[in-house]
């Protein structure tokens, strides 16, 4: 384990269970459409990549970056902002692959955004949940959930803290010292 890591959340046999469910699950829902698998840079790749490799029906890919902000003079609280530029949304029944849903807002926009741009239907896969944290006026289901956690900060499997740790096999919580808490 690497020694910035107080504990593992999510091991790497935990994770192939996960995706090889949600993929099963992904398949048979989406037989008879027309799937994009959009994924929300840069947490998501490693879930994307083994989401793809394990899904069994044919399907697209894109990627959007999504930016929140968390206070200052010209945006307003929780703001998120959205950049996507995918072609041809009107054809496809988008499923929007997240490596957290946390407050919840950064999903719901890019739901409202991929619904805006004409997508015929639009449903929501994260890895992990932290319900704890939901923010108000969030109300968007979670179609597809790898596992709900505690509200502690979670690194590995793509997901970073100040860029860092993304490329650990596993999701474990960041002890507290490495961020000065
Ligand atoms: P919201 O609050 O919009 O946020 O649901 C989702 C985004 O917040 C980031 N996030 C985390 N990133 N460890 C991380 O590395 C965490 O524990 C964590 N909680 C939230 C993440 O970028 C996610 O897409
Ligand atoms: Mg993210």
């Amino acid at each position: 384990m690497h020694k910035d890591i107080k504990e593992i959340l999510l091991s790497e046999e935990e994770i192939a269970e996960i995706v090889s469910r949600i993929s099963k699950q992904i398949s048979e829902d989406y037989k008879d459409k027309n799937l994009l698998l959009v994924c929300v840079l840069k947490g998501s790749v490693c879930f994307m990549a083994d989401l793809m490799r394990n899904i069994s029906i044919p399907f697209k890919i894109e990627f959007l970056r999504a930016k929140s902000y968390l206070s200052g003079s010209t945006e307003s609280a929780g703001e998120v902002e959205v950049r996507s530029e995918i072609d041809h949304l009107d054809e496809y029944d988008v499923v929007v692959v997240e490596d957290i849903f946390d407050t919840g807002r950064t999903l719901q926009r890019v739901t409202e955004k991929m619904l805006q741009d004409g997508a015929k239907s639009v449903s929501c896969c994260s890895l992990l949940d932290k319900p704890e944290r939901r923010a108000e006026g969030v109300d968007l289901p979670l179609d597809y959930v790898g596992k709900t956690i505690p509200n502690a900060f979670v690194v590995g499997y793509g997901l970073d803290f100040d860029e860092n740790y993304r490329g650990l096999p596993y999701v474990g919580i960041l002890k507290p010292e490495v961020y000065g808490g």
